[in-house]
């Protein structure tokens, strides 16, 4: 039968296909999204469309009265200083829980969506990293990530939550691998850091939103964190050529720069972006996720607990991936 679930965040790369996911299962969807956004895609998917803001306590209120469950994925992943990722990170996340304990407190499920950078970089890439291990984040978007987590922990006595936490994601309609997509097309693989040793999970979206889905389904996911991610850790080579196939890139030239150039690239990018109050690609936060060696994050727990597999392989998914830049003219 058809559930009520507020999606946030919906206007964004991942929301969107959750909000498909769930209008294909039957699901009744509204939909929070700010005054200033947006809603075009979502409207087109009939779903209710709410507008209003994470610090008014009346749109919250309207936002989750007669949910059967809200999934969280409104956030801030580019920030040009802290004040933005703790607003758009962890504000949502402790008013938006507060609001439910109010007006909704028999809601059957609280979804947040955090990621691998609430964790920080594995120590090592076989298996990566596990929920029971301690979190060391390495940037300020990481970190206000787990200080949402801890918020919505915080919350499991009173409400079942739970947390998934993505390693990076990919997919048609995602922005970020597509700045790789594009260099790679003109023969270029830049890197940053050891990019030898450097190993990285990844997520294709479908699989993401179905494990996300598992996950609120599942009894064993309440008050539970889970990593969905895909089964190993790709090196840059495994990535480069998977996608290199696609595009028919025969040649490539792979530069790697070093750790203390991208430090210096990443403040004075930085700078910039603070006089101009843009983010850009590049800044010191960013750097220092870029040169850590292993974004790895194992996806037993959710093999165990919730059957969660991966089911995209790298191959179809930077298939779909770059068909779909294509079709839209983004590549
Ligand atoms: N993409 C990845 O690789 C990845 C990896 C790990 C985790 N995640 C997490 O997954 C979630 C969704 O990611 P995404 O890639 O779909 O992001 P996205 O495309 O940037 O979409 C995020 C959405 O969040 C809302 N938002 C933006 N700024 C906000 C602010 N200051 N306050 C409140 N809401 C704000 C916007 O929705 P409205 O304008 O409609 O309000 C926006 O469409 C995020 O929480 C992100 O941290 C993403």
């Amino acid at each position: 039968m058809g559930r009520n679930i507020l999606v946030t965040g919906a206007t964004g790369f991942i929301g969107a296909v959750v909000v498909d996911y769930l209008k294909g299962r039957g699901d009744s969807v509204r939909v929070l999204t700010r005054p200033e956004s947006n809603p075009g895609k979502a409207l087109s998917m009939q779903v209710d469309i709410l507008k209003g803001r994470y610090d008014d306590p009346v749109s919250l209120r309207k936002a989750v009265e007669g949910m059967d469950m809200v999934f969280h994925l409104a956030g801030v992943t580019k920030s040009v200083d802290e004040k933005g990722f703790y607003d758009g990170n962890v504000l949502p996340v402790k008013n938006l829980l507060e609001t439910v304990l109010q007006v909704n407190p028999g809601l059957k499920r609280f979804l947040l969506v955090s990621s691998l950078a609430a964790a920080g970089p594995a120590d090592n890439p076989d298996p990566g990293s596990r929920e029971e291990d301690d979190s060391k984040p390495v940037s300020v978007y990481g970190e206000s990530k787990l200080e949402a987590e801890k918020i919505c922990l915080s919350f499991r006595d009173r409400l079942p939550v739970t947390i998934v936490r993505p390693p990076a994601v990919y997919g048609p309609g995602d922005r970020d691998v597509l700045q790789f997509i594009r260099m790679l097309q003109k023969g270029l693989v830049l890197g940053a850091g050891d990019v030898k040793k450097q190993r990285l999970s990844l997520v294709h979206v479908d699989d993401l939103v179905r494990g996300m889905v598992m996950a609120t389904e599942s009894p064993a996911g309440r008050g539970e964190i889970y990593y969905i991610t895909s089964p190993k850790g790709y090196s840059w080579e495994e990535l480069s050529a998977a996608a290199a196939r696609e595009l028919g890139v025969k040649h490539m030239l792979r530069i790697s720069l070093p750790k203390s150039l991208m430090q210096m690239l990443g403040y004075v990018a930085g700078s910039i972006s603070s006089v101009t109050g843009r983010s850009g690609f590049l800044n010191p936060d960013k750097v220092s996720e870029m040169v850590q060696d292993y974004w790895v994050c194992s996806p037993r727990k959710a093999e165990k607990q919730l059957g969660f597999t991966a089911a995209v392989s790298l191959e179809d998914g930077m298939h779909t991936t770059i068909a779909w830049y294509r079709e839209k003219g983004w590549l």
